[in-house]
């Protein structure tokens, strides 16, 4: 007996340092249990949440990112809400973003997203990243320590999507100082925290689909926004806008975390660093296990809009249901000993870090050539990386802390110490 089930997950601090004993107690139970006092089903089971993630007639995104709150705006009624949650959608926040559509919409609007991630593109972006992981690392290289969220890996994903984009470079010191939480004055031009991220994008790209609409060219933001929709139809500006300013909401925090949660894998074990070190071959995988063990998303969300059966459960139309990724991930009649981290395990890419079914993470491919190239430079650049136990206490005593939210699985800091290392311009990388 323990007091999981009195406790409040979407509340309750104690779930944040580790929340995989709890998973663990509801899956042990049934893979499939309603929870806590939210009425909420939590799904911890890999298959069902599978079952869940691509029965899309069945589960509405309407809830996606926020899960039980605010709630609905409506009592559900019957069977079958699908027309309660049409009439009622526009009310709920939200609404306008790609992950909260469900289909026929939702297909309209994800083919917008295809110029963007096309091979080409994304060799293009690469390149890029090579060249602003260095100037990142130039920043603190000599002294050789780093706080790796703020100092590298928020701004490197958010600069990242904006070279997706296609925002100029002139333009990328502005990003940084409107749209990061990084220590004010690390790359930021002005004191600009404390603006409204949201208000910033907006202008940002509404000034500039106007412009590439009236004087088009050949960058990205050009073909984003000579973008139509299958039937021919263009999308109004302001459709484009958000789809813009939602990959800096999806993409951002996301990749960040999952940098630093690799980097805590690799400085807390040497001799996986020293594997890494010596076959960066093995990177990919490395990758792959860290998404499996430590995805940053903890949960996505879906409204029954039917009333149905999982897993032997009775679900009724209108439950907000939790697919648990970081527990299906964890699922042993999936993975053996999941808690462990296996750099040669075979299955690790089956992962659902990035979801599955029609809403998968479109900028997954993206968020692991970030962290390949992240992993890649940082290995060329510090050698010997350890933990700052002058931060996070002695090897035998460490205190890590995650953000207090329910929604993402992230280190709200890692320090780092390390030997500089100086390679030769360029030497270090032939891709
Ligand atoms: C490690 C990094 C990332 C993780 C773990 C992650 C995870 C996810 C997950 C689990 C979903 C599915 C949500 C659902 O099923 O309701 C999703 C959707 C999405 N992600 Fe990511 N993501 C990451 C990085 C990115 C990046 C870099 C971008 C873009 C630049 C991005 C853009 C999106 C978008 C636009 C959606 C909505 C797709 C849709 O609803 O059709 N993500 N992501």
């Amino acid at each position: 007996m323990n007091d999981f089930d009195s406790k409040d997950f979407f509340t309750d601090p104690s779930f944040i340092p580790d929340p995989h004993p709890y998973f663990d107690h509801l899956r042990s139970e049934c893979p499939v249990r309603f929870t806590g006092p939210r009425n909420v089903v939590a799904v911890t089971g890999f298959e069902e949440c599978l079952a869940v993630l691509r029965d899309t007639a069945t589960y509405s995104n309407i809830n996606a990112a926020t899960g039980p709150f605010p709630g609905m705006p409506f009592e559900p009624e019957g069977d079958d809400i699908g027309e309660q949650i049409e009439r009622h959608r526009p009310e709920i926040p939200l609404n306008e973003h790609l992950v909260t559509m469900d289909p026929p919409q939702h297909t309209r609007v994800r083919r917008l997203l295809g110029g963007l991630f096309t091979p080409r593109r994304l060799a293009e972006n690469e390149d890029f990243m090579w060249r602003l992981a260095d100037r990142l690392i130039d920043t603190f290289h000599e002294s050789g320590k780093v706080e790796l969220l703020h100092q590298y890996a928020q701004p490197f994903a958010l600069l990242t999507i904006a070279d997706l984009l296609g925002v100029p470079e002139k333009d990328h010191a502005a990003f940084v100082a409107h749209l990061s939480t990084q220590t004010p004055g690390a790359m930021a031009e002005d004191g600009a925290l404390g603006t409204n991220p949201l208000e910033f994008l907006d202008s940002k790209f509404s000034a500039y689909i106007e412009d590439r609409r009236k004087n088009p060219g050949k960058d990205v933001l050009s073909i984003l926004a000579g973008s139509t929709y299958a039937d021919g139809d263009t999308p109004e500006v302001v459709d484009l806008v958000r789809l813009a300013t939602f990959l800096f909401g999806a993409g951002q925090d996301t990749t960040a975390r999952l940098i630093t949660a690799a980097f805590r894998l690799i400085a807390e074990n040497p001799d996986l660093q020293k594997q890494l070190r010596e076959d960066r071959s093995l990177i990919p995988q490395f990758v792959e296990e860290a998404l499996r063990l430590e995805g940053p998303v903890k949960s996505d969300f879906r409204l029954t809009r039917k009333k149905t059966n999982l897993g032997g459960v009775e679900i009724p139309a209108g439950t907000t249901v939790m697919v648990s990724l970081p527990a299906g991930n964890r699922d042993p009649r999936r993975f053996t000993d999941p808690h462990e981290f296996r750099i040669d395990r075979e299955n690790s890419r089956e992962h659902i870090a990035f979801g599955r079914g029609v809403h998968s993470c479109p900028g997954g491919p993206l968020a692991r050539v970030e962290a390949r190239v992240t992993v890649e430079r940082l290995l060329d650049r510090l050698g010997d990386i350890r933990i700052s136990e002058e931060k996070h206490g002695p090897a035998d005593d460490r205190h890590f802390a995650y953000e207090p939210t329910y929604i993402l699985r992230g280190l709200t800091e890692i320090h780092l110490e390390f030997t500089p290392v100086s390679v030769t311009e360029g030497s270090a990388h032939v891709h």
